[in-house]
């Protein structure tokens, strides 16, 4: 339970235990290729969404091509330690293009990525709706502590105690990156508004070249349902429940899908003072989310 959960704090950042330090050292030597794609978020901002889209790119929406393997197995988590070894580690036997997520803040990612070798597909998610979702994935997820409330987990959102610490620091560090030419930044709001134009924004980004029909394709596949139903992607007895780390019987994963659940969460009062302490952190920076 919660007591049995430790997080380890690393440069400043509480971590859970698969994320072993001596990797995360390594990490930041990682040779990236030119046509790496690396999908980066917080955890809980849409990661699952975009593997899903871009593999589906990847394969021209052919989904009995990408449906040949788990979803995680064919976009791997790049710093997880699963087993023996660190994901990372094994990358170097895959072929191009290599795709991989990770919930990596910008001064831990790989230095090359950070200079611009390699593609960042960053996505971000208005906090409210971020901490609902991760609030009920702590209680599926064997590495993070169970929360005893509503209340005490949004405390320790806030406070940067949660697995990955404050939220604000992981997408500050990325947004202030968002100019560098292979970094592009996205929204889960506007992928939710009109998947189709982030969706062709991805495939321009990544210059693969896609027919209108292929985005079609990628949009129908992406879908919540689709996802939600299909075991390759909605992980109920996929690579992490098998290890144990997920646990199907407290939680689903494709949960909600949906903007705007924090209004069955947070009271009046909590909903004032987690505005008032963001508006602080993002106001200055120009980072915007579109969720009253
Ligand atoms: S993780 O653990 O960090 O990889 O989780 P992540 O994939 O980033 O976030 C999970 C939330 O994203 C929702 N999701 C989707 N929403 C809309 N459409 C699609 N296709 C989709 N796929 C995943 C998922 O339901 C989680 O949000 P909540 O609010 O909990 O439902």
């Amino acid at each position: 339970d919660r007591d049995r959960v430790e997080y380890h704090m690393y440069k400043g950042v509480p971590l859970p235990s698969h994320l072993d330090p001596k990797d995360m050292d390594d990490i930041q030597d990682f040779t990236v290729r030119d046509d790496d794609v690396f999908i980066i978020t917080y955890p809980k901002s849409g990661t699952a969404w975009l593997q899903r889209i871009v593999s589906l790119l990847h394969f021209g929406g052919d989904v009995s091509k990408t449906d040949r393997k788990e979803q995680d197995e064919l976009v791997p988590y790049f710093e997880q330690k699963v087993g023996d070894s660190a994901a990372f580690r094994k990358l170097t036997e895959v072929p191009s293009p290599r795709m991989m997520k990770s919930h990596l803040h910008f001064s831990h990612a790989p230095v090359q990525l950070t200079q611009g070798k390699g593609k960042v597909i960053y996505v971000a998610r208005n906090p409210k709706d971020l901490a609902v979702s991760y609030y009920h994935f702590h209680f599926m997820c064997s590495t993070l502590k169970t929360p005893t409330s509503w209340e005490q987990f949004l405390q320790e959102f806030v406070n940067g105690e949660v697995s990955r610490g404050a939220w604000h620091d992981h997408v500050l560090g990325w947004w202030k990156h968002q100019d560098l030419p292979n970094v592009l930044f996205l929204r889960y709001e506007d992928l939710q508004k009109n998947t189709r134009k982030q969706v062709e924004k991805v495939a321009e980004f990544l210059q693969w070249p896609v027919t209108p029909e292929v985005i079609d394709k990628v949009v129908e596949e992406s879908k919540f349902q689709k996802m939600a139903t299909n075991p390759n992607t909605n992980k109920v007895s996929g690579k992490e429940a098998k290890a144990g780390i997920f646990d199907s019987s407290k939680g689903t994963f494709l949960r909600k899908g949906v903007a705007g659940d924090w209004k069955s969460h947070f009271n009046d009062e909590q909903s004032k003072w987690f505005d008032t302490f963001y508006q602080e952190k993002l106001g200055p920076t120009g980072l915007h989310f579109d969720f009253q």
